[in-house]
C-alpha cells in the first residue's frame, strides 16, 4: 500500500486528483468509482478545476457510486444520488445517463443491487476507484463483519454510521437504517484504489486499515491484498500510524529510485 501524507486537505485533495487523472490517461471511456462523504470533497474540487483546465476530459467517462440510503427520495439533497450530481456529475462535466447510483428505492432491492453489480462488470469494471473511511473501518457501508467476498447488497447501517452521518441530517430527520452498497468483493475488482481521508477522528481507522491484521472488524483492511492501493491522508489521519516516518521516507526520497 502506497502511503502519502499531505499538511493538509487541500493538499490531500491535489495529491489524489493527480494520481486519478494519471490513472485515467489514456482510456478512451473511463471507469471511476465515486464515493460520496465528506472525504473526497476537495479531490472532487479538483478534478473539476483540471476538466475545466482541458486536464483531464470524463465528459464520456461512467461513473459507479458506491452506495445509496434505502427509501429516501433520489431528490432529497442527502440522497447519494443527489449528492453525486451536485459534488461530481456536473463539477467534473460527466455526463448524468452515464452516472449510475445504487438504487435504494427499487420495489425488488435485491434484484436491484444485482443488476448493478453485473452493470459494472459489463462496463469493464472500474479503473479508479475513489474511497473514503468510515471512522469504524468501513468503506462504502460495508460495515464491520462485511464479508470480504460481498457483493453490491443491502446492508444494516451500525447506530456508530447512523450516528456519524446524523450531522449531515436536519434536526429531528432519521437517518437510514439501511443501505445498498458496491460489496467488498465488488471493490476490490476495481483496478486501482485511491483512499483519500482527513482528521483525527480517521486516525484509528487508517492505522487498522493499513497496519492492523486484515479483519472483518475493520472493512478497509481488505485493501490490504489489493495491489494498487493509494491511501492519501493528512497530518492527523496519520497520527495514529507506527510506520509514518517511513511514509515520509518514501516520499521524500521517491525521485532517487525513480518512482
Ligand atoms: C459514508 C459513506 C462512505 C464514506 C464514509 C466516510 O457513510 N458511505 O462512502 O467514505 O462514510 O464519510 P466521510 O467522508 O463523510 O467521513
Amino acid at each position: 500500500m502506497e502511503v502519502v501524507i499531505c499538511s493538509d486537505e487541500q493538499q490531500v485533495g491535489r495529491v489524489a486528483a493527480e494520481r486519478v487523472i494519471k490513472r485515467l490517461a489514456g482510456i478512451t471511456t473511463p471507469v471511476l468509482g465515486l464515493a460520496t462523504g465528506s472525504s473526497p470533497i476537495a479531490l472532487y474540487a479538483e478534478l473539476a478545476r483540471r476538466a475545466e483546465n482541458g486536464d483531464v476530459d470524463l465528459s464520456h467517462g461512467l461513473g459507479f457510486a458506491l452506495d445509496e440510503y434505502v427509501g429516501i427520495a433520489p431528490t432529497h439533497e442527502l440522497s447519494y444520488r443527489d449528492t453525486i450530481r451536485r459534488t461530481v456529475v456536473e463539477p467534473l462535466r460527466m455526463s448524468p445517463a452515464r452516472v449510475r447510483v445504487p438504487d435504494g428505492n427499487a420495489a425488488d432491492l435485491k434484484a436491484a443491487a444485482d443488476e448493478y453489480d453485473r452493470a459494472i462488470r459489463e462496463a469493464g469494471g472500474v479503473d479508479v476507484q475513489i474511497l473514503g473511511i468510515g471512522g469504524n473501518g468501513h468503506i462504502g457501508f460495508n460495515e464491520p463483519t462485511s464479508s470480504f467476498g460481498s457483493r453490491t447488497r443491502v446492508k444494516t447501517l451500525t447506530q456508530r454510521t447512523r450516528d456519524d452521518n446524523s450531522r449531515f441530517f436536519a434536526t429531528g430527520e432519521k437517518v437510514p437504517t439501511h443501505c445498498v452498497t458496491q460489496g467488498l468483493g465488488t471493490i476490490m475488482e476495481a483496478r486501482h484504489v485511491v483512499m483519500v481521508a482527513t482528521g483525527a477522528h480517521k486516525a484509528d481507522a487508517v492505522a487498522a486499515m493499513i497496519e492492523g491484521p486484515v479483519a472483518a472488524m475493520c472493512p478497509a483492511s481488505i485493501l490490504q491484498f489489493h495491489p494498487s492501493v493509494l491511501v492519501v491522508i493528512d497530518e492527523a489521519a496519520a497520527s495514529k500510524l507506527t510506520c509514518a516516518d517511513y511514509f515520509r521516507h518514501i516520499e521524500d526520497h521517491r525521485a532517487e529510485v525513480g518512482a
